[in-house]
C-alpha cells in the first residue's frame, strides 16, 4: 500500500479549506480561507452569503493546497470531504468539488464527518495519541465526551443537553459587547479579569458525563442587565468568571470519564480546544493523576481540511468508499447516539 496521500476538502461553515496529508499524520499543505472578516459586521454567519463565497474560493484553495504540497493530482490516493454536519448550502460546495475531482481523476471519494475530523486533528503528529482514550469535543455546535478504544471504535459517554461550549462563548461575547467569533475575544478579555469576581452557577445534570451551559449563559446576561453599563474591569471579571465556570465543568466531567474508563490518555478537539485556560486547567487536573493530555495546535483546533484528510485517511485504510450520490447531511451525527 502506498503512503496514503489524501486531499481533504472542508466547507461546512465559514472556512473554505483544502489540505494534502500523507499517512494521516504528515501535513504537506493546509490552506484555510476564512470568511470571519466578512461576517463580523453581521455578528454571525449568513448561510447564503457563505455559500456564494465558498463557490468563489473553493477551486483556488484546492489548487493552492495541491501546489503547496508539491504533488500532482494523479498521485493522490483519495479525496476526503466533509459531508456533514454543517450548513447544507456550504457543505454542497465542497462536496460537489470533491465529487468532480474524484470522478475526473478516477480516485476514491471518502465522506468524512466534520466532528470526526476535529478528533483526528490530534493524529496530525509523529507521536500518535495512545488508545484507549477519552476525547472531549468542544466546538461551536457540539460538546461531546467520547471513549475511543481504537480507530473507528467510538462510544458516546456524554454530551451537552442544551448549548455547546463554543456557542456559550459566542453568546456571552455578545452580551458583554464583543464581536463575532466570540471565543478568542472572551479569552483575551478574561486575561485581565478576576475569575472569582462574579459567582456563576454551573447546572447539575442527571447524566454523569453530560453538560449544560444555557443556565450559565442566562446568568451572565442577567448579571449584565442587573449591573447596568459595565466598566472595563467588570467586563473582564465577568469574562474570566464565565471562562472559569465553563472550563471547570469541562475538566470535572472529562476527568470523571477518564477515571471511569481507566484511560491513560485524554485528547481535546474542536474550536474551544484552542482556549489556553481550558488547556491549562485540563493539564493541572490530569497530569498529577498520570493521564497524558494532548491537543492540536490552535490552527488545527478550528476548522481546517488537514483534519478531514487525517480522518479520511483512516476511513480509506479501513476500506470506506463513497459513491458519487453521497449527499450533504446538515444534522449528521457520529452514529453513536442512543
Ligand atoms: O470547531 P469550530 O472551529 O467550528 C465548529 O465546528 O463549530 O469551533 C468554533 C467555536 C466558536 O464557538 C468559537 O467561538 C470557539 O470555537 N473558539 C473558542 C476559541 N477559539 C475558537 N472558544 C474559546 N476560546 C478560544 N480561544
Ligand atoms: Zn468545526
Amino acid at each position: 500500500m502506498s503512503e496514503g496521500l489524501i486531499l481533504g476538502i472542508e466547507s461546512s461553515c465559514d472556512e473554505t479549506a483544502a489540505a494534502v496529508v500523507a499517512g494521516g499524520r504528515r501535513v504537506l499543505s493546509n490552506i484555510v480561507a476564512s470568511q470571519v472578516d466578512l461576517f463580523r459586521k453581521y455578528g454571525g454567519v449568513v448561510p447564503e452569503i457563505a455559500s456564494r463565497k465558498h463557490l468563489e474560493l473553493i477551486l483556488p484553495v484546492i489548487r493552492e493546497a495541491v501546489a503547496t504540497a508539491g504533488v500532482g493530482l494523479h498521485e493522490l490516493d483519495a479525496i476526503a470531504v466533509t459531508h456533514g454536519p454543517g450548513l447544507v448550502g456550504t457543505l454542497l460546495v465542497g462536496l460537489s468539488a470533491a465529487k468532480a475531482l474524484a470522478f475526473g481523476l478516477d480516485k476514491p471519494l471518502v465522506g468524512v464527518n466534520h466532528l470526526q475530523g476535529h478528533i483526528y486533528a490530534n493524529f496530525l503528529v509523529e507521536l500518535q495519541p495512545t488508545f484507549p482514550l477519552v476525547c472531549l469535543v468542544v466546538s461551536g455546535g457540539h460538546t461531546d465526551l467520547i471513549y475511543m478504544a481504537g480507530h473507528g471504535e467510538m462510544e458516546l459517554m456524554g454530551r451537552t443537553l442544551d448549548d455547546a461550549a463554543g456557542e456559550a462563548f459566542d453568546k456571552v461575547a455578545r452580551s458583554v459587547g464583543l464581536g463575532y467569533p466570540g471565543g478568542p475575544q472572551v479569552e483575551q478579555l478574561a486575561r485581565s479579569g478576576n475569575p472569582e469576581a462574579v459567582p456563576l452557577p454551573v447546572a447539575h445534570t442527571d447524566g454523569p458525563f453530560d453538560f449544560s451551559f444555557s443556565g450559565l449563559k442566562t446568568a451572565v446576561l442577567q448579571y449584565v442587565q442587573r449591573t447596568g453599563p459595565l466598566s472595563d474591569q467588570q467586563r473582564a471579571d465577568l469574562a474570566a468568571s464565565f471562562q472559569r465556570a465553563v472550563t471547570g465543568a469541562l475538566v470535572e466531567k472529562t476527568l470523571k470519564a477518564a477515571e471511569e474508563k481507566g484511560v491513560r490518555q485524554v485528547i481535546l478537539a474542536g474550536g474551544v480546544a484552542a482556549n489556553g485556560a481550558l488547556r491549562q486547567a485540563m493539564r493541572e487536573a490530569l497530569e498529577p493523576r498520570g493521564i497524558a493530555l494532548s491537543y492540536p495546535p490552535p490552527v488545527l483546533c478550528t476548522d481546517n481540511a488537514a483534519m478531514i484528510a487525517a480522518a479520511g485517511y483512516h476511513l480509506w485504510r479501513a476500506g470506506v468508499r463513497h459513491d458519487l450520490d453521497l449527499n450533504a447531511v446538515p444534522g449528521l451525527g457520529l452514529g453513536l447516539e442512543g
